[in-house]
């Protein structure tokens, strides 16, 4: 299992990645900017050559990391591998002066507990948030 930072070389298997992992359709530039924007927070895992896993977030301006996309493929979660992503991007960010994890979560996703499990705590909730109506939960840690 190898951990490394996002190459553009990797956007087409990255997408075909996420759409087999995720309900959300999501268009290619969006990751090159995530990318242009913090190079450092958007993480690949790779077994034997194959995309298993992705992380990427933002630094936002009021010392916030938002955290936008983190995924593993099915057989490899459970294995710690999701704690070690989000502890290396808030190691990361922490040279931003971060202070604050903020991400949303759809509100039927196994991945609350995860973040529980984590510290962050629900704090608001944003109706019909996904595309398919599904309402999103914020959760934020001060860190
Ligand atoms: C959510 C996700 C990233 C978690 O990553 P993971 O590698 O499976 O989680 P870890 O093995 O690092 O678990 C860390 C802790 O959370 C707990 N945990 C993980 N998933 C859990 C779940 N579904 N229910 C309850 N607890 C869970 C683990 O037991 C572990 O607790 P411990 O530290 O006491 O042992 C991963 O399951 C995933 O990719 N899910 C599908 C996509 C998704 O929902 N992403 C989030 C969208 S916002």
């Amino acid at each position: 299992m190898n951990i490394s930072a996002f190459e553009t070389n990797q956007l087409d298997e990255l997408m075909e990645f996420l759409d087999d992992n995720l309900n959300e359709n999501y268009e290619k530039n969006v990751f090159l900017n995530i990318r242009k924007r913090w190079p450092e927070g958007f993480l690949i895992v790779e077994n034997k050559g194959e995309i298993v896993g992705a992380c990427c977030g933002a630094i936002l301006p009021n010392e916030k990391l938002r955290v936008l996309i983190l995924v593993l493929q099915r057989d490899y979660q459970r294995q710690g591998i999701g704690k070690d992503l989000m502890n290396r991007m808030i190691k990361s960010s922490k040279i931003f002066g971060v202070k604050k994890i903020t991400l949303e979560v759809r509100k039927d996703s196994e991945a609350i507990q995860f973040y529980r499990k984590l510290g962050l705590s629900s704090v608001d909730l944003l109706p019909c948030y996904y595309q398919d109506g599904c309402d999103g939960i914020v959760m934020e840690k001060h860190l």
